[in-house]
């Protein structure tokens, strides 16, 4: 359960899923919920092309809507502006009301080459735009069969976040995603998840101070569902989720939310 310090964060990753109308849809159901889940921050993250009818849809303005849901991003450049083709800047996505931007997600890492420095870039960008990151990490099957998993963690930490002010780094919201654990539903053990996150806490205390470290929301990903999300939510790191397939459904989001509340 996360500390009073912190407030629970659940974070709806749709992925390249759903259409206008759907994303619509679901945006008007959960924020008409949202009540359920008191006490816990929400994050609809749709695909770029329909976060201006998401924030239409939660009566965003400056990133602010009645529902108290607000909007991310699932990935940005990290230049403001220029010769970037299909690509979108921090300051885009701020203009269309995100408060949030998922980075270096393993989809994006392993489907697209983005290395730690491209995240770190990213990461800097964010917050120089005035969003709050939400930095992916999480080591493959392969990985964690050979006993690489803090190694590997660690470095994807330390480089994500390298140069980044202890002030600022008390903003960002880090992600714990075993790449085994997305999409495959077989969900990390709370121990398992728990040992991870207490492992970033340690290392964003290194970055920071324990004080400021003891404030920074984690988030457990992978295969996160109704029915393992309350004993995910009982561990003393695990602040909230980022949830892949099961944010596609009001229901099944909704009740995610209200385990972490
Ligand atoms: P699933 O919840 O579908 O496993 O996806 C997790 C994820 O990648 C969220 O960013």
């Amino acid at each position: 359960m996360a500390a009073p310090s912190r407030k629970p964060i659940v974070a709806g990753n749709w992925k390249m899923n759903l259409d206008g109308a759907k994303a619509r849809a679901l945006t008007a159901a959960v924020a008409g919920r949202q009540a359920e889940a008191a006490g816990v921050e929400l994050v609809l993250c749709p695909p770029a092309l329909y976060a201006s009818a998401v924030a239409d849809a939660l009566g965003l303005k400056g990133g602010v809507g009645p529902s108290g849901v607000a909007l991310g991003g699932q990935n940005m450049h990290d230049k403001q502006s220029g010769a970037y083709t299909g690509e979108v800047a921090a300051g885009m996505l701020r203009d269309v009301g995100c408060r949030y931007v998922i980075l270096g997600h393993s989809e994006r890492r392993s489907l697209f080459g983005e290395t730690d420095g491209q995240v770190n870039a990213k990461v800097k960008a964010a917050l120089a735009a005035g969003l709050v990151p939400i930095v992916c990490v999480g080591e493959s099957l392969q990985e964690r069969e050979s006993g690489r998993t803090e190694s590997v963690v660690s470095e994807q930490v330390l480089a994500s976040l390298a140069g980044i002010p202890a002030v600022e780094l008390g903003r960002i919201v880090v992600a714990y995603e075993p790449v085994w654990a997305i999409g495959t539903g077989k969900v990390a053990t709370p121990q398992q998840a728990q040992d991870v996150h207490a492992l970033i806490r340690a290392l964003l205390s290194r970055l920071s101070s324990p004080e400021v470290a003891a404030t920074i929301r984690l988030q457990y990903g992978g295969s996160v569902k109704p029915d393992n999300a309350a004993d995910l939510a009982a561990c003393t790191d695990i602040d909230g989720a980022l949830v892949g397939g099961a944010s596609l459904q009001a229901d099944d989001f909704l009740a995610i939310a209200r385990a972490f509340g």
